[in-house]
């Protein structure tokens, strides 16, 4: 009889001898199961870096594209380090958290300064970087460079607190400090970046967020104290994240002949430098919308209601509603006349605004 089917029955044993039971099952159902993913054909570790961080946001299926379109442009850390930053965030548009690309860029600059364009190899000079925490270090020195360190995200304490039936809030610091301070005795120190990836590949797959975890054919089924104790409904334990703040806004397409009027915000705080369509605080009617944007009523040729739409930051909600004014003449000044083809080449237009760049005909 193999160790793992003998030692789930004597729940006294410890966490971290436990979590040494699930080295070996869990690298045979990942060698047998791992999906073929571009940045694991080819494990460069400024490809592993990338996709990491991308990862952070968006689920497997889609990064794929955003992921082959930045290599393509950007195939080396010193273009990164060079790159414009209005290139960089058309690059991230869609992907939301544009600090990241900000991040990305500023470390990369780092890595040619300071490491002749090569990534640092260990865990820990990775994790002085701008944009790299405790996961990204973990993630990169175990898969790129094979360094015996955890990466440690919510897939992976969703995991962990189902196998040990651990009742510790999994969005606090010091249960993720605990977790990765247990795996870092525990884990094999052969072939660590296949265990990280497996125990991350197993929360995506079986051990799903949302949903009932598919128990039956999990690998670390008859090790898992909330599976065996029926209590995955309860496990993990997250506090519920404080309220989002909501924002009532206005938004335009403001049209004139083949243009379209955008507005650059500021370097700080939200959405810092990108573009945006012109918008204001509040649900406004179109005059006052109008008034506003200093527009003169005279120029107005249409002003043509559009639908609602929501979009979720994570601290705030915006509400918005929405008008497309034409205009004769010129836009006032302070405006940027955006040809339509820029919309899609130049200018990056956060996805909050996805509901109105769409109607721009
Ligand atoms: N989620 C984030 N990074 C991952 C990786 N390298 N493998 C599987 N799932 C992931």
């Amino acid at each position: 009889m193999c160790k793992y089917e003998t030692a789930p029955a004597d729940p006294a044993i410890s966490d971290k001898e436990r979590l040494r039971l699930i080295n070996e099952p869990l690298l045979t159902w990942y060698h047998a199961n791992a999906r073929t993913l571009p940045w694991r054909e080819n494990p460069k570790p400024y490809r592993v870096w990338i996709s990491e961080i991308m990862l952070q946001q968006t689920r497997i299926e889609a990064v794929k594209p955003y992921f082959d379109r930045f290599m393509q442009a950007l195939p080396e850390v010193a273009d990164l380090a060079a790159v414009e930053d209005d290139r960089l965030m058309k690059l991230w548009e869609g992907l939301g958290y544009y600090n990241r690309a900000r991040n990305l860029k500023k470390a990369a600059q780092q890595i040619v300064d300071e490491y002749g364009g090569e990534m640092p190899p260990r865990y820990q000079d990775l994790v002085k970087l701008p944009g790299i925490g405790s996961y990204t270090a973990g993630a990169i020195a175990s898969i790129a460079f094979h360094e015996a360190v955890p990466a440690v995200d919510g897939n992976v304490l969703r995991v962990l607190s189902r196998v040990l039936v651990s009742r510790e809030d999994i969005l606090k610091q010091s249960t993720k400090k605990r977790m990765e301070a247990m795996l870092t005795e525990t884990m094999p120190k052969q072939d660590a970046g296949s265990f990280n990836q497996g125990i991350m590949e197993l929360g995506e797959t079986i051990c799903v967020p949302n949903g009932k975890p598919r128990c039956e054919v999990c690998p670390l089924g008859k090790l898992c104290l909330a599976s065996r104790q029926s209590l995955t409904d309860e496990i993990p334990v997250k506090t519920p994240p404080k309220k989002r703040r909501c924002e009532k806004r206005t938004v335009c397409i403001l049209e004139c002949q083949d243009r379209i009027g955008l507005h650059k915000r500021e370097n700080t705080g939200l959405l810092a430098s990108l573009y945006e369509l012109p918008n204001v605080i509040g649900h406004l009617k179109c005059e006052q919308l109008a008034e506003a944007f200093g527009l003169n009523p005279a120029d107005i040729l249409v002003c043509e209601s559009l639908p609602e739409a929501k979009h979720i930051f994570s601290h705030v909600e915006w509400h918005m509603t929405g008008y497309r004014i034409r205009m004769k003449g010129e836009l006032p000044k302070g405006y940027i006349a955006a040809g339509k083809d820029e919309l899609k080449t130049i200018y990056p237009l956060p996805n909050a605004f996805g509901r109105y760049t769409k109607l721009i005909k």
